[in-house]
């Protein structure tokens, strides 16, 4: 294994990759995952990269539409050139191969998605990401780009204020290990898999907002997780709820309960295509007012052989748990999807330790506020991980005679994973109480406890779980209003004096 790089990356999905693609003609890179090396949220993305490419669309509109659903806390500057790089990028990907849908006329067929006020989704039907993913994969492969499989990025290296490199396991050869870095990039994905019922694979489970945090890096707004409304109901595949896109809805899919009544009208003038907050929250009371553990998902009354073209995936799943679709509706829960928060970034991709980038679902950019627009987070990833690229090539050397303290190691910390995976089902989900947030600090906060400043070798995540549960419930707590995905009973209103971002570091903290 290498002992230096220019830039060391960790993670493989389209954000990794694509700081990968564009920086590799300015120096070594080495890319650590700590899975296969497709085993990303991206792989399962399915509806779609959000872009301005219809005549009656406009970057005015996008932008609108993003801040609108952020309710406040996007950051403009950041939307704006998140939106205005769009076309050019997505059409990038489409050259490089990814065999996005086209229409009758050769162009891209554009999906609907809610909180969306014109098509603007550009899909591979229901396998977008997994398109994204493989295409990217063959790119960086064609570059010589070196990627190491099954290595679990463990801890940061922090000497004198400046990130050098990063603590790694080697599942492979079962040791300890470090690699140093002119650049150290984060690009390890969403947060999911610290709650019971998420849309998310195994891999994620917050580990670069984990390691930044505990190097000091300040991480932003993570008390803002987003439920997506639509999986489907008591059945998990590889470790993961299976996903029903909100594309579905685009295409005319109708929510309701589980007596056949539709419902969506009564919560917004948008109905089935409100924003995800909304949304999730009506599924919720829905499921509460009658009873019932999940709503439906009709779309049975759509021309049956156009649903099996358009969502091949969904359609071919469903069938293989007994759903036909095309005939009958799908039961489906809400279950946490994305994470809007994480290591705070500048619009180059920079976090506030020096030489230390964040990319994609790990960052926040600030693009998405209280509440992301649906597929705004491929875009979001693709746009500042192409910026970081531009950013971090400038960065100088460092001295390679550094002397790296040794860090204290364990063989295995301490495992509570399934006891915060229910807590945070219970107590920080679509709804939330002060009372249940108390009940899950406390909770949380004792498990946080039982680990000490070292390495863990094994259940490294798990401590990476408890950190981030702590993460989010602070943030909870300290945001007494209800805005965007953050809803608290007591406090059902949005208060002006929240209209800012919840930061913590742990010297904030
Ligand atoms: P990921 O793609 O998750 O990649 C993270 C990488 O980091 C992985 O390779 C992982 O193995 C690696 N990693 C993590 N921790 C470590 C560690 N400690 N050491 C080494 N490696 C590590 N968004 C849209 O815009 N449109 C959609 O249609 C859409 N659909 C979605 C459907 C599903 C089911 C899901 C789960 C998400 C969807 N999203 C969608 C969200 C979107 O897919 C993700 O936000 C995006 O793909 C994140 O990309 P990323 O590169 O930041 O992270
Ligand atoms: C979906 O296809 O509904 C997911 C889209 C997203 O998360 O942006």
């Amino acid at each position: 294994m290498l002992k230096k790089v220019d830039f060391l990356i960790v993670g493989s999905g389209i954000a990794g990759l694509t700081f990968a693609i564009n920086s590799a003609q300015y120096g070594q890179i080495l890319i650590l995952t700590k899975k296969n090396r497709a085993d990303s949220n991206t792989n399962y993305a399915q509806g779609g990269i959000a872009s301005v490419f219809s005549d009656a669309d406009s970057f005015d509109c996008h932008i609108n539409d993003t801040i609108k659903a952020g309710e406040g806390l996007s950051h403009q500057n950041a939307v704006k050139i998140m939106v205005e790089n769009g076309p050019k990028l997505v059409s990038k990907l489409y050259d490089k191969g990814c065999r996005f849908t086209l229409d009758d006329q050769g162009n891209f067929a554009l999906g609907k998605e809610g909180g969306h006020s014109q098509r603007r989704i550009v899909h591979a039907k229901d396998y977008t990401g997994y398109e994204i993913e493989h295409v990217l994969l063959e790119e960086v492969k064609r570059k010589n780009v070196i990627i190491s499989e099954n290595e679990i990025a463990l801890d940061l290296i922090i000497i004198d204020g400046e990130c050098l490199g990063l603590y790694f396991f080697d599942a492979n050869k079962q040791k300890i290990d470090y690699i140093l870095a002119n650049a150290t990039v984060l690009a390890t994905g969403g947060t999911g898999q610290i709650y019971l019922h998420t849309t998310n694979p195994p891999i994620a489970t917050g580990d670069g907002i984990a390691m930044a945090f505990r190097a000091g890096a300040r991480v932003a707004n993570m008390e803002f997780v987003q439920f997506h409304p639509t999986s489907v109901y008591n059945i998990q595949t590889d470790g993961r709820a299976f996903l029903i896109s909100e594309a579905l809805r685009g295409e005319g899919g109708i929510l309701k309960t589980k007596n056949g009544k539709p419902f969506m009208d009564k919560y917004d003038p948008a109905g089935n295509l409100a924003p995800r907050d909304i949304v999730a929250r009506a599924c919720v009371s829905e499921m509460y007012a009658t009873k019932s553990k999940y709503v439906l998902l009709d779309i049975s009354h759509v021309n049956a052989g156009y649903l099996k073209n358009r969502f091949p995936t969904i359609y071919e799943t469903c069938m293989k748990w007994g759903i036909d679709m095309t005939r009958e509706p799908i039961p489906v829960v809400p279950a946490a999807h994305y994470t809007c928060g994480g290591i705070l970034v500048n619009t180059w991709a920079e976090s506030s330790i020096n030489r230390l980038f964040a990319l994609g679902e790990c960052s926040c950019t600030g693009v998405h506020g209280a509440n992301r627009l649906a597929s705004n987070s491929l875009l979001e990833a693709l746009v500042f991980s192409t910026r970081a690229s531009e950013r971090a090539k400038k960065i100088k050397s460092i001295r390679t005679k550094t002397r790296i303290p040794v860090k204290q190691t364990a063989q295995s910390g301490p495992d509570y994973r399934l006891q915060i995976k229910e807590i945070m089902d219970q107590y920080l989900g679509v709804i939330r109480t002060v009372k249940g947030l108390e009940i899950a600090h406390e909770s949380i906060s004792d498990f946080c406890s039982k680990y000490d400043d070292g390495i863990y070798l094994k259940n490294a995540e798990a401590r990476n779980v408890a950190d981030i549960a702590m993460l989010i419930v602070k943030s909870a707590i300290m945001r007494t209003e209800s805005r965007g995905l953050h809803y608290i009973r007591e406090y059902p209103k949005k208060k002006r004096e929240f209209s800012k971002d919840t930061v913590i570091s742990r010297k904030e903290s």
